[in-house]
């Protein structure tokens, strides 16, 4: 056992701690703790480990908000105040891109209920998030962080399975439109019972079975259709202000043509097709392509919005013009696709990241190249965790 006092947030929610001239990473507490770590990997100078015990809290921390109290293997920063979470969030996205100065971050509009989208798991009877680094469902009824709909949804669930007995299913995304909540179940369409009907709109597999599971999302005025399996940002209100800060940052680049790789069901695109810009639309999924389709055609811009149903890592960057070039890609992040990019040499690239450390090796090639990171702007989409998603503006 070593003592240590954890000094920063890592990009994937551990924290660091200074050991001599060496680092530790650890997991299980959160910034400012002095804990007791057991070591469970030795690497030369670095090492890493799990928290034991407290010895002496953070100061930023506060009062569990939530029964649960992370137990449940979400929230794992719900323990720090909101204030010093930005904080720690914002010097981690700072030293990750080796910034001179901490980027600006704009908080969640909703401080708690703002989660649009929760995927929980189910066994026999329970429904629930499952416990960190472990199969086990923990059987929640409330969510802080979820949207109340949402919640409403889980336990409506929880109340057939408790009548019913088990779904032949292993997970559901309960997905709202900020109204509405409607359920999509993994798994096959076969042996679905009835009765399921009861609880609302049903997917499973992907396509509506009981009502209609696809969702009408607004963002900035605009109706985009989301069908089951199509990615739609978790926090309706922070997306709107990406969303925004995106749309205008780009229009302010005065571009000729953009591309859009990972590009959902048109997010970020849509509005810049509406400004009367063309677009190309690059995404693996063929239902949220689809639907992006479908809102280009209903909002009338088709002629604006061409699409491509392919790995964005495979797309042919030197086939067409672009001189903006938007891209909001998995947690992996798009590697390769940066340095084909410099073929075309977009006079601005706006990446929109939900994880910074696959970002900023992502941007090297760009960097490398005399591109300079203009802006960096955080939007805290996931209070609570240590997830921060992050747009980053480069210029050649
Ligand atoms: C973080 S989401 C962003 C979606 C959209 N830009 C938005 O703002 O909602 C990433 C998207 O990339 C898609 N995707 C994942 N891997 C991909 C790949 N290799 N090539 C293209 N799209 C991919 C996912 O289906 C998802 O729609």
């Amino acid at each position: 056992m070593q003592t240590l006092d954890l000094s920063w947030l890592n990009p994937d929610g551990s924290c660091g701690a200074r050991r001599g001239k060496g680092i530790v990473t650890v997991r299980g507490g959160v910034p400012g703790d002095r804990v007791e770590v057991e070591i469970t990997r030795e690497r030369g100078r670095n090492a890493s480990g799990e928290v034991r015990s407290l010895i002496e809290p953070s100061p930023d921390r506060r009062e569990a908000p939530c029964p649960w109290d992370a137990n449940c293997g979400g929230c794992d920063l719900a323990a720090l105040t909101p204030e010093a979470q930005l904080a720690a969030k914002a010097r981690m996205v700072q030293h990750t891109l080796r910034l001179d100065e901490t980027p600006q971050i704009i908080g969640s509009p909703r401080a708690i209920g703002h989660r649009a989208r929760m995927k929980v798991g189910l066994k026999d009877q329970q429904v629930g998030y499952r416990r960190a680094r472990s199969h086990d469902i923990v059987n929640i009824d409330v969510c802080r962080i979820a949207r109340p709909e949402v919640v409403d949804a889980l336990n409506r669930l929880r109340s057939w399975l408790e009548e019913h007995g088990p779904l032949p299913f292993p997970e559901v995304e309960i997905r709202s439109d900020g109204e509405r909540a409607v359920y999509a179940f993994e798994g096959s369409r076969r042996n679905v019972p009835s009765t399921l009907a009861s609880i609302g709109d049903v997917a499973v597999g992907g396509r509506s079975v009981f009502g209609d599971a696809t969702l009408t999302l607004n963002v900035l005025g605009l109706e985009l259709r989301a069908s089951p399996p199509s990615f739609y940002q978790v926090n309706l209100e922070g997306n709107e202000l990406l969303a925004g800060f995106v749309r205008d940052t780009v229009l302010a680049s005065n571009p000729a043509r953009v591309l859009d790789l990972y590009a959902g069901i048109g997010n970020l695109d849509l509005s810049l097709a509406v400004a009367g810009v063309p677009v190309t639309a690059v995404e693996l999924e063929g239902a949220a392509i689809r639907d992006l389709a479908y809102t280009a055609d209903k909002l009338g811009v088709s002629d604006k919005v061409a699409v491509q149903t392919m790995p964005a890592e495979r797309y042919d960057l030197s086939r067409d013009f672009f001189d903006v070039l938007v891209l909001d890609p998995p947690r992996s992040g798009a590697p390769g696709v940066l340095a084909k990019a410099l073929m075309t040499r977009p006079h601005t690239v706006v990446y929109v990241s939900c994880n910074v450390a696959s970002a900023a090796r992502d941007i090297r090639p760009l960097t490398q190249a005399g591109y300079r990171l203009e802006e960096v702007r955080c939007y805290d989409l996931f209070p609570d965790t240590h997830h921060i998603e992050t747009v980053l503006v480069l210029r050649r």
